[in-house]
């Protein structure tokens, strides 16, 4: 591990800066006022020269290359799995702790995989320099989980996500906002990021399919979950579904515990938690939808109710902003910690 200066602020950048969560990371750092000497914005070579605004300042934004991170301390990744196994290993041996928003890493033994409010105490320990992002349905189900985790202990998920066009990345986003004015305006639809129509459908297919039959997507929820909870018996299912949503990610569970909670004991659990609000009053149509979480840091909870199925099992119902709970804020908190 190579330890960050302790004097001096660190000199940050952003790897994708160009892109959907990229933007957001810039966001992030300037909200939460993140101490930063310099900030430094990489991206293709497409972008190099354009500029973006961080703090009433333009930066310029320079290409990525192997040379891109003498001096830098913490590199936030967002330009996809295969420029963070190329480009990540060269950043953690230049001395930059890397946090990496892909999934290159995710599982790698010596590489932490962190949700600040859960298991903060990881991303501490970093021994290659590399720290990963959860994946975003993960992070938001876990939000709403980890609570009740801790009060009854969780044994096992059955999952279906309503995942936001925002996790394809800036492309998915221009799919969707494309597709909508086709259809309004009566012209023929484009097909480039989704094997079919996004606007007007829903499309249970994210990511690629294994043998199983699952997709790569369901799987994560299960490797990553154990992972970050350190519950290595934890059994998932899960179901991965893209919606016409911009970009928060709603997830449809039911959590099996060791012990039987109450509706009322699930509710006091999930109160009061960092990154978390309980939005639970059904008969006032009060629940948390997509479109209340979009821009916002904090997931949401509700719809919990005891399953009619399954012993010492509930149902619930939570959401979070992809772009920022579910990628660029959670990198950022990781970057908090260092
Ligand atoms: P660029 O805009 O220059 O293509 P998203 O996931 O929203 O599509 O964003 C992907 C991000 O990854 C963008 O910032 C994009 O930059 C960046 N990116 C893609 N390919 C490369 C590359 N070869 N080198 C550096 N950055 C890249």
């Amino acid at each position: 591990m190579f330890p960050l200066p302790m004097t001096n602020q660190p000199h940050v950048s952003i790897v994708g800066a160009t892109g959907a969560v990229g933007r957001e990371m810039l966001v992030c750092l300037e909200e939460r006022n993140f101490p930063l000497s310099h900030l430094t914005l990489l991206a293709s070579a497409r972008s190099a020269g354009q500029n973006l605004t961080f703090r009433g300042e333009e930066i310029t934004i320079k290409e990525l290359t192997a040379d891109s991170f003498a001096g830098i301390d913490i590199a936030l990744f967002s330009a996809g799995g295969e420029i963070s196994l190329k480009y990540g290993p060269i950043a953690a041996k230049a001395g930059c702790v890397v946090i990496d928003n892909s999934s290159a890493f995710r599982m790698d033994e010596g590489v932490p995989l962190v949700i600040p409010e859960i298991n903060p105490d990881a991303a501490r320990n970093h021994p290659r320099n590399i720290i990963a992002n959860p994946n975003c349905s993960t992070i938001i189900t876990l939000m709403g989980l980890a609570p009740l985790h801790k009060a009854f202990g969780l044994r096992g998920i059955i999952a279906s996500t309503y995942q936001a066009v925002s996790g394809s990345g800036a492309q998915g986003i221009a799919e969707l906002d494309a597709q909508i004015k086709a259809l309004t305006n009566g012209n023929p639809i484009e097909k480039k990021v989704y094997p079919h129509q996004i606007a007007h459908n829903v499309i249970p297919h994210v990511d690629a399919f294994e043998d199983s039959g699952y997709t790569k997507e369901e799987q994560k929820m299960l490797h990553e979950g154990r992972k970050i909870l350190d519950l290595p018996g934890l059994k998932v299912t899960c179901t991965c579904v893209r919606v016409p949503v911009m970009r928060s990610h709603s997830i449809s569970l039911t959590a099996i515990f060791e012990k039987k909670p109450t509706v009322s004991e699930a509710h006091a659990a999930l109160s009061n938690c960092p990154g978390l609000r309980l939005v639970d009053d059904p008969f006032r149509s009060l629940y948390p939808v997509p479109l209340d979480t979009t821009g916002k840091d904090d997931c949401l909870v509700g719809r919990v109710r005891e399953d009619q199925v399954l012993s010492n099992a509930l149902a619930l119902w939570v959401v979070g902003d992809q772009v920022k709970k579910g990628a660029a804020l959670n990198a950022v908190q990781i970057a908090e910690i260092l």
